[in-house]
């Protein structure tokens, strides 16, 4: 099988694939909707990151295509529902960079209570100022962490490392890890943290749910850190909470409108303000996590393409089957209607196939079922299920 990577990803991504036995096309840059369709044909797997744009009209030039890679957080770049509809899986790596967003969140506590980026200034433009003023350990504070998933209760564990005391708030049941504690409320977070930092997903309902009336729950001369999502702060009130003095710092890592490009000017409410750290949504960007990617989606799409297994496909109903290391798989991917398993089982049935195991889940109009069995399904039974009116695909695997 042949698989093309493009957008440097990283080379542990080739060296997985070429290890269970891929042909391995590697380019530098994305390709452009002419280029794709050119580039397609033959090729079963694609790997991509944010630039490559996967249309309805690449999907369609693309007849060999099995599965495409992101090698990278988000699916925006690709059209998922014609993807689904063609039978084509995506995948992405959700939390492969969860250390990198927590590390430069733990430094950006610690640099904000020491007002590190007011004393760096200085010392740049030639002022000693040595003073204890405005600075403190962070030992003993409360951390109050809003969004208590993959980045949330991994902040928790590295922030009770250094002595914080944390607490949570999540609209979800979540296990609190070590000592934190649960907070039955947003208010009873903010009335208690001395640092609030956000972890919320970037569900609609989030958008501007961190206003005026949130910020002026904190406590006086606390501090605020967003590394989640941008649309899910008012910038503005923040400002003026920071004028104030109100929030003693903060530090913010996403925008509720990005530039696009490299060097394109940012433009926020939130530039030359006192004690507070912008960068340019780095927070999940390092060579560690660029690893991680790469050995984690290449390792999705040998999944999905050796043996059938679809969990974490961001388009196509998730099954979790186990290895397969012995015995027959059969893939059978279909539209979701009353009675096909009952279909593919009677098949089963028929042929008297030893099935030793079997996988199934549905997503909106489709269903996937995955059966192993003792020995290969015959050729006639085969048919019979290739040629339903409901068969989007059907794939057989031999261990
Ligand atoms: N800055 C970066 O570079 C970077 C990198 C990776 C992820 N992120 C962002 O970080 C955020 C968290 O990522 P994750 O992997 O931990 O996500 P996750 O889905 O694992 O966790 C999100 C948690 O937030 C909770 N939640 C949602 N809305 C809430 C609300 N209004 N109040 C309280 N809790 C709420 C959910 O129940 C869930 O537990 C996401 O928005 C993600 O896009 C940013």
């Amino acid at each position: 099988m042949k698989v093309l990577l493009l957008e440097n990803i990283h080379p542990v991504a080739v060296e997985v694939l070429e290890a269970r036995g891929f042909e391995v096309e590697l380019r530098a840059g994305s390709l452009s909707e002419e280029e794709l369709l050119e580039a397609l044909p033959g090729v079963q797997l694609l790997g991509i990151r944010s630039n490559t744009h996967i249309t309805r009209a690449v999907l369609d030039g693309a007849p060999d295509l099995l599965a495409i890679g992101c090698f990278c957080i988000g699916t925006n770049q690709v059209d998922l529902v014609s993807a689904a509809d063609r039978g084509i899986a995506v995948f992405n790596a959700p939390f492969s960079n969860t250390r990198s967003v927590v590390e430069l969140v733990i430094g950006e506590i610690i640099a904000l209570a020491r007002r590190l980026t007011e004393k760096t200034h200085k010392m740049h433009d030639g002022v000693w100022d040595k003073s204890a003023n405005g600075s403190h350990e962070v030992r003993g504070r409360t951390l109050g962490i809003v969004g208590y998933g993959n980045i949330g209760t991994q902040l928790s564990n590295l922030a009770e490392a250094l002595g914080l005391r944390v607490i949570f708030f999540d609209t979800a049941d979540r296990l609190a890890h070590g000592n934190a504690q649960r907070m039955r409320t947003l208010d009873e977070l903010l009335a208690k943290a001395d640092v609030v930092s956000l972890h919320v997903d970037g569900r609609p309902g989030n958008a501007g749910f961190f206003g005026e009336e949130q910020f002026a729950k904190m406590k006086p001369r606390s501090i605020f850190i967003n590394a989640a999502r941008g649309m899910v702060v008012d910038n503005e009130s923040l400002r003026d909470h920071i004028l104030s003095g109100h929030i003693a710092g903060a530090a913010l890592d996403v925008f509720p409108v990005e530039p696009k490009a490299q060097g394109d000017e940012f433009q926020s409410v939130l530039r030359g303000l006192p004690n507070v750290i912008l960068t340019p949504h780095v927070g999940g960007s390092t060579q560690e996590a660029q690893e991680e990617i790469g050995y984690f989606v290449a390792g999705k799409l040998a999944g999905f393409s050796l043996e059938g297994r679809t969990e974490l496909s961001v388009n196509l109903p998730a099954v979790l089957a186990p290895a397969h290391v012995a015995g027959h798989r059969i893939g059978f991917l279909h539209i979701n209607v009353p009675g096909v398993l009952a279909g593919v089982n009677g098949v089963l049935a028929d042929a008297g196939a030893n099935v030793t195991g079997q996988y199934l889940s549905t997503r909106a109009e489709q269903g996937y079922v995955v059966t192993d069995t003792l020995d290969p399904l015959p050729a006639d039974a085969l048919a019979k299920l290739t040629e339903s009116e409901h068969t989007i695909w059907l794939r057989t695997w031999d261990a």
